[in-house]
């Protein structure tokens, strides 16, 4: 969350700095700032919103020069106020950060106590920090400053005495020092900058000084390091919204790319080998993921499995350790809770694997085995295109590369191609709802709760998923006429009994939606059917799930939602 970018060029940088905000506006959307050393000295420029809010406030008044850094927030200390909007200065210093301070109010009250603070942020005791350890080197303000700071940090440091040097220090948090044709970069992801030449990932208290002629990076002592610049880049499929009006909708048409990409490149190797035990752990959609490769490695190869979501797997002292296969999801590789069950699974002898898109990342690092989804980078909050290429490796892990699922890519094709008119109809009617519930067993309940989670994330609308057996518990309550309930069904020798509960829902005035393998659509009594191919119960929810993507899309399109950004949330989740 957050996202920070820096360049020192020899020309204007501001063009770059605000093209690369856009493509960081996914790490967070609350605010958005730069500040650019001008012949007048340090120019701040700060906008409540998106980058669109921040363009406009510069549209007048654009301060120009070749070095510059900026960020776009996602709010974790403070309100989203333009106070609390990055770059935050302090004396000499200037700098915007992605990470958590966990121990500034004591920071403050040991530096700093009585002193006026413009913000709320722990960002601005950091800048304090560096003004009151500055004493004519900027390198020595930095490792004092990270000396007493506890947390994660990425810093984008400009000091007014060094008009030609963009400093950069991290620990915990991701930074990336980009050379390109034009200058040299500092950003979260290197799909900020354009035409990357080489691509050198900050390590923990490391820190870096950029000129227009060199890049120098030290370690926490002060001893400059050479280091080797990454070599996989994320493989790019289409960045911009190919044609459509949004980029989630652009990443549901890439699935079948990208789940090809992806079959294409997982290894043809036996990775839960001599496991006794397998654990998912993953948070979000990723988690969802793993709920369906749980029940895959349980049902066809009989090794007990099961999923758990991160932040509570990190403080449950898991039963885990040599013997145990611990299989980590991650999009973005950075997600906090998922990074740091990764390091206690190692702590606990347990062989370690990752799923992950972002090549270079601390997940896909720090894990002794990872396996690459080859989705391409995907920039919709709401993950679509990813979720599917991890559902493809967990296919891959369990069932082996079968001629069917080598046929999956055009199945999901066919999903998308004859529900998306259809899910746009039933959108408007489920826009008038309250609340909407997905039932389904086993797999078909494993995908219904992304399906719900698509639904709630961006239309907003209340939306809960649950075992179709278990609605009756407590939660069909909650039903009131007219309310939807989508059952999935891809396997018949569960349909009678989903059916039954669909019965029970439709007694009570439920709105019937059934979403059906196509060889079971007759078999099952609902107001309204949508039909996906028939590609074996085990592979199901790679088709199932693309009508709840529709449907969730053209919901939130109804309702006049921000499709790509929902409120609240962001793409990238850096903090507990
Ligand atoms: C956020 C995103 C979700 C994602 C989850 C885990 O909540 O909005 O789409 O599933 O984080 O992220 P990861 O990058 O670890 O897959």
């Amino acid at each position: 969350m957050c996202g920070i970018i820096g360049e020192i060029g020899k020309v204007n940088v501001m063009g770059d700095i605000l093209e690369g905000l856009k493509k960081l506006e996914y790490r967070g959307y609350d605010s958005a700032g730069v500040a650019v050393f001008t012949d007048a000295g340090v120019r701040r420029v700060r906008a409540v919103g998106s980058i669109a809010a921040l363009e406009e406030k510069l549209r007048n008044d654009a301060p120009a020069g070749t070095l510059a850094i900026g960020h776009s927030r996602w709010a974790t200390n403070g309100k989203v106020t333009e106070a609390n909007a990055h770059p935050h200065r302090a004396g000499k210093f200037t700098a915007v950060h992605n990470g958590i301070i966990e121990n500034a109010a004591a920071l403050k009250a040991e530096y700093f106590a009585g002193a006026a603070f413009e913000s709320e942020t722990d960002t601005e005791v950091v800048v304090k920090l560096l003004d009151r350890f500055y004493t004519g080197d900027v390198g020595e303000a930095i490792r004092r400053t990270e000396a007493v700071l506890t947390g994660s940090w990425a810093l984008g440091i400009l000091c007014d005495d060094c008009p030609g040097t963009l400093f950069a220090a991290a620990s915990g948090s991701p930074l990336l020092v980009i050379e390109t044709g034009n200058g040299r970069c500092i950003a979260s992801d290197a799909g900020a900058v354009q035409d990357p030449v080489s691509v050198t990932k900050l390590e923990n208290r490391e820190y870096a000084a950029l000129t227009a002629n060199a890049v120098t990076i030290y370690n926490e002592k002060g001893e400059p390091v050479q280091k080797a610049p990454l070599t996989a880049t994320a493989g790019a499929l289409t960045l911009d919204k190919g044609g459509y009006e949004h980029y989630m909708m652009s990443e549901i048409m890439q699935q079948p790319e990208a789940v090809r990409r992806t079959l294409a490149a997982v290894p043809d190797e036996d990775y839960i080998r001599d496991a006794r035990e397998i654990v998912i752990v993953a948070c979000g959609s990723a988690y969802h993921t793993g709920l369906v490769g749980a029940r895959l490695f349980e049902s066809v190869r009989r090794i007990r499995a099961h999923a758990e979501i991160a932040s509570e797997f990190r403080y449950a002292d898991p039963l885990i350790g040599p013997g145990t296969l611990c299989i980590f999801v991650s999009q973005s590789g950075e997600t906090a809770d998922t990074l740091a069950a990764l390091r206690l699974a190692k702590e606990k002898g347990a062989r370690t694997l990752a799923i992950v898109n972002v090549p270079g990342s601390a997940i896909a690092t720090e894990s002794d085995e990872v396996i690459l989804t080859r989705a391409g980078r995907e920039i919709a909050v709401a993950t679509t295109k990813a979720y599917s290429a991890q559902l493809a490796v967990f296919y891959c892990l369990a069932l082996g590369k079968t001629e069917a699922l080598g046929r999956l890519p055009e199945a999901i094709y066919t999903a998308i191609a004859e529900n998306d008119e259809k899910c746009r109809r039933v959108a408007e009617r489920i826009a008038g709802c309250r609340n909407i519930f997905f039932i389904g067993r086993l797999l078909d309940n494993a995908v219904s709760q992304e399906g719900s989670l698509k639904m709630k994330e961006i239309s907003y609308l209340n939306s809960q998923a649950y075992a179709a057996g278990e609605l009756k518990h407590g939660t069909i309550s909650l039903v009131e006429p007219g309310a939807p309930v989508i059952a999935t069904v891809t396997d018949e020798t569960i349909l009678t009994k989903t059916a039954s509960n669909l019965h029970e829902v439709k007694a009570r005035g439920a709105f019937t939606i059934v979403i059906a393998a196509k060889h079971l659509a007759d078999k099952i009594e609902a107001d309204l059917t949508l039909t996906v191919p028939d590609v074996g119960p085990l592979l199901a929810p790679s088709v199932a799930v693309v009508p709840m993507q529709l449907m969730s899309y053209y919901t939130a399109k109804a309702l006049g939602c921000e499709i790509d950004k929902p409120r609240n949330l962001a793409k990238s989740v850096t903090v507990e």
